[in-house]
């Protein structure tokens, strides 16, 4: 078998055995094949596509080229959640508190902000002295003890999906729906998890901005973890504005805690509500949706979340009082108004813009090395459909340099249209895709 023979074989559209695509994913891992080979393997996949049983073996060739994490020694049926990217959306910091206080097991790798949108890790950096990187034995007694163990993905996690992942940014060969699907599936699969709960975001500050491409990918996806033994969902949400009000880091972990004591965004529960029912159903906790989000709710009421979020938050080594006293999370110095200049509704939010304007006031990374800042970000006060006066504040920004803060109050007002016809109600959720197929909202 040669990388040549195997090139050409894709290139007229011919399906590859589990061997060849081992061979592959083997061979470019260890620098057998060259970046110029794999670079023209890939666009010919991006040409011709991959079918299903090649799309499972290039995931599963990735999964198995680092470690693959054994989560047996912990008890239960282990659930885990995944978002494509999306702007505002801290579902993670809602639900996982929700469902392990539910006693389920929720051990789980999360990522760092990537572009315009956040991530996990950075955001729980918000609590002075939160560790992300605790040793294996630790992640796995604190799952086994309290239910919820959260951790950055580590070097070895799905080596190869790192490696393709980087080539395939500067070749063009991102936008393959077997590519993403396999590069997403890999490191969920690496991770452990038995039930796997997808978000995939859909709208402007999404990664798939149409709703045909997200729900491809979601049926994609969906079809890989359960075609190797993971029960596995996806439910399509809203990108085309930020989730919930808050975008930044501590700025979403404070609307986290909001809503953990009943006081948070419609839309920011209404998602965490279903993606936890996904996790619930699928860990055999309830047996409907309906009595999933009944037992999520309650634990809203009873503040068993809030409590477990404190819990999880305190055996990582943080400062658990600043679930109870938001305040204690780090302060920008600055704080300024987008104000509108016209009368109106809001139509239209370029949301990867908000993401960006976040970004330039510090809170993700412009470069590799960037230092985020934990404490600037956006409090959003006008969403779509919402009516705007001449003179009224958009939003309020938090900074610590009035230069960025320039760039980015410019920035934030570009992003929005405001006319004046009202427009419909925006929608939060679009469609679920479990192993029976695509349900549409
Ligand atoms: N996110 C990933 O992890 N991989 C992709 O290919 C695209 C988005």
């Amino acid at each position: 078998m040669g990388m040549y023979d195997l090139i050409y074989k894709k290139k007229i559209g011919g399906s590859l055995t589990e061997e060849e695509i081992k061979f592959i994913v083997n061979g470019f891992t260890k620098d057998e094949i060259p970046d110029y080979q794999m670079a023209a393997f890939l666009m010919a996949v991006c040409l011709k596509g991959m079918d299903k049983s090649e799309t499972i073996a290039l995931t599963m060739a990735m999964a198995h080229s680092g470690e693959m994490l054994d989560l047996s020694a912990i008890e239960g049926i282990k659930a885990d959640k995944h978002s494509t990217g999306g702007v505002g959306d801290k579902t993670s910091l809602v639900l996982s508190p929700m469902v392990a206080s539910l006693g389920i097991p929720v051990a789980k790798m999360s990522g760092r902000g990537l572009g315009h949108t956040g991530g996990t890790i950075d955001k729980l950096e918000s609590f002075p002295g939160f560790s992300t990187s605790i040793p294996t034995g630790q992640f796995i007694d604190n799952v086994n003890r309290m239910k919820m163990a959260i951790v950055g993905q580590t070097a070895n996690l799905a080596p190869a999906d790192k490696k393709i992942y980087a080539l395939r940014d500067v070749t063009a060969t991102v936008d393959n729906i077997s590519l993403i699907a396999g590069s997403i599936m890999s490191k969920k699969i690496a991770s452990g998890a038995d039930v796997i709960v997808l978000d995939v975001k859909t709208g402007s500050g999404a990664f798939m901005k149409t709703l045909e491409d997200s729900t491809a990918l979601a049926e994609a996806m969906v079809e890989i973890g359960n075609g190797v033994g993971r029960e596995t969902y996806a439910v399509i949400t809203d990108m085309n504005q930020p989730l919930g009000r808050a975008v930044g880091n501590s700025i979403e972990v404070a609307e986290a805690i909001r809503t953990l004591q009943g006081n948070g965004p419609e839309d920011l529960l209404e998602v965490s509500l279903t993606l936890g029912s996904y996790m619930l159903l699928g860990a055999k906790k309830a047996g409907s949706v309906e009595e999933a989000r009944k037992l999520l709710k309650q634990t809203i009421t009873d503040q068993s979340a809030l409590n477990k979020l404190a819990e999880f938050v305190r055996a990582q080594g943080g400062d658990d009082r600043a679930v109870y006293n938001t305040e204690r999370f780090p302060q920008a110095s600055i704080q300024e108004e987008v104000i509108s200049d016209r009368e109106g509704y809001v139509t239209r939010i370029i949301t990867d813009e908000i993401g960006m304007t976040s970004l330039v006031l510090g809170g993700g990374r412009e470069t590799k090395d960037s230092v985020i800042d934990l404490s600037v970000g956006i409090q959003i006060h006008k969403k779509l459909g919402d009516k705007v006066k001449a003179g009224e504040s958009l939003a309020s920004l938090y900074g610590n340099n009035m230069d960025k803060m320039k760039t980015a109050k410019t920035r934030y007002l570009k992003a929005y249209t405001i006319e004046d016809a009202k427009p419909d109600p925006a929608k939060y959720i679009y469609g679920i895709v479990t192993r029976d197929g695509l349900t549409q909202f």
